[in-house]
C-alpha cells in the first residue's frame, strides 16, 4: 500500500480553537483555548488523508500577534519543510492578523517546492456549525496534494484557496470573510483544483532570528479632517518607515505634504495605500512632490511588511542574519 503523505501540522490558536460557554455563542468565546489534539478529534477523516506530524509553539488570539510570532512560526515552518519527509505544511492560525502573517511567510520562507498552507475559522470550536474542522480537513487534504507544491503560500478558507500576496480579510464575521483583492481566489475545493495565482514572486527576503532585528514601520489611517501631526508622533515614538492608509486612490491630503516632505527628506521612506478593500494605488505626481510611492495592490498590511523588509535589507547583512 502507497504510504499516506506526510504533513506537518503547526497549531497557533486562533477562533479554530475557540471556546465558548455556549454553543450559540460565536462572539465572546476565547480564541486559541483548546489544544491542537481536541481539534483532530473533531475530524476523524484526516486519518485516511495524511499522516500528521503536530506542533503548537503558542496559542493565541492572533490580534496580540506580533514580529516575535512571525519570526517564531517562520522558523519552526522552515525546520518542517526542510525535512525531508515532510510533503506539505498546514499553519492553523486567528483570522484577525492572517493575512499579515500568510504574507510575512509568503515574503521570507522558502517552501523548498512543498504545500504551505494556512487556515483558521470564524467560529469557534464550541460553537454548532463550527467552520473549523472542514477548513482543517481542506488544508490538510490540499496540502497533501501534490497540485499545490510550488504554489507558494496558499490560504485554504470555505472551500476556496487563496495566494497569501494577495489576500485580504473582508468580513468581521461571515465564513468566507476572506478574499483574493483583485485576483479573486486561485483555487477552488470539492474538487480541488488549482486556477490563477497573482503577480509572480518576488525574492524572498532575509530576516533576523530576533524581532528586535526588524525596523518598526507603522500604518496611518487617514480620515477626512486627519491631522498630520500623527505622523510626526510616530516618527517620534521610533518608527522608521510609514504607511498611510489613504482615501481612494492613496489620495494624499494637501494639508499632509509638508510633514511627509519632511519625513522622506529625513529618510523616513513614506508608502501611500489605500483604504478602499481591493485595487491598485497608482503613481502620482504627488510622489515626486513629497517623496512617497504607491504600494500597488498591496493592502496597508502587507505594504508595511514589505517596508520592514526593505529597510531590513537597506541596513545590511549583520541586521537581516539568515538568509532566507
Ligand atoms: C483570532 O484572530 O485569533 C481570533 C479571531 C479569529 O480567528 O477569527
Amino acid at each position: 500500500m502507497t504510504p499516506l503523505p506526510s504533513v506537518t501540522l503547526i497549531a497557533t490558536g486562533g477562533t479554530i480553537a475557540g471556546a465558548a460557554a455556549s454553543d450559540t455563542d460565536t462572539t465572546t468565546y476565547t480564541a486559541g483555548a483548546l489544544p491542537v489534539a481536541t481539534l483532530l478529534e473533531a475530524v476523524p477523516q484526516l486519518a485516511s488523508i495524511a499522516t500528521l506530524q503536530v506542533e503548537q509553539p503558542f496559542s493565541i488570539d492572533s490580534k496580540d500577534a506580533d514580529e516575535r510570532c512571525w519570526l517564531t512560526l517562520r522558523r519552526r515552518a522552515a525546520e518542517a519543510l526542510a525535512r525531508q519527509e515532510t510533503d506539505g505544511l498546514v499553519i492553523l492560525h486567528g483570522t484577525d492578523t492572517l493575512e499579515e502573517t500568510a504574507y510575512f511567510l509568503a515574503r521570507t520562507l522558502d517552501p523548498c517546492g512543498k504545500a504551505v498552507v494556512l487556515t483558521g475559522a470564524m467560529r469557534p470550536a464550541t460553537a454548532l456549525s463550527a467552520d473549523g474542522p472542514m477548513n482543517l480537513l481542506d488544508a490538510v487534504s490540499v496540502a497533501a496534494d501534490p497540485g499545490a507544491c510550488g504554489k507558494g503560500v496558499l490560504v485554504c478558507f470555505d472551500r476556496k484557496l487563496y495566494d497569501a500576496r494577495s489576500l485580504r480579510k473582508r468580513h468581521t464575521s461571515a465564513l468566507d470573510a476572506f478574499d483574493g483583492g483583485e485576483c479573486g481566489p486561485c483555487g477552488h475545493l470539492a474538487p480541488l483544483r488549482f486556477e490563477r495565482c497573482s503577480e509572480p514572486a518576488r525574492p524572498l527576503a532575509a530576516v533576523p532570528d530576533d524581532a528586535s532585528g526588524l525596523p518598526r514601520v507603522e500604518v496611518l489611517y487617514v480620515a477626512a479632517g486627519s491631522r498630520p501631526d500623527l505622523l510626526t508622533c510616530a516618527i517620534q515614538a521610533g518608527a522608521r518607515g510609514l504607511v498611510l492608509a489613504l482615501p481612494g486612490n492613496g489620495s494624499l491630503p494637501d494639508v499632509w505634504h509638508p510633514a511627509v516632505r519632511a519625513a522622506t527628506a529625513s529618510g523616513v521612506p513614506v508608502v501611500r495605500a489605500s483604504r478602499c478593500a481591493s485595487g491598485r494605488v497608482s503613481p502620482h505626481p504627488v510622489d515626486a512632490r513629497t517623496g512617497t510611492r504607491p504600494c500597488g495592490a498591496c493592502s496597508p498590511a502587507a505594504a508595511r511588511i514589505d517596508l520592514m523588509l526593505e529597510l531590513l535589507a537597506a541596513s545590511g547583512p549583520s541586521a537581516s542574519g539568515q538568509t532566507p
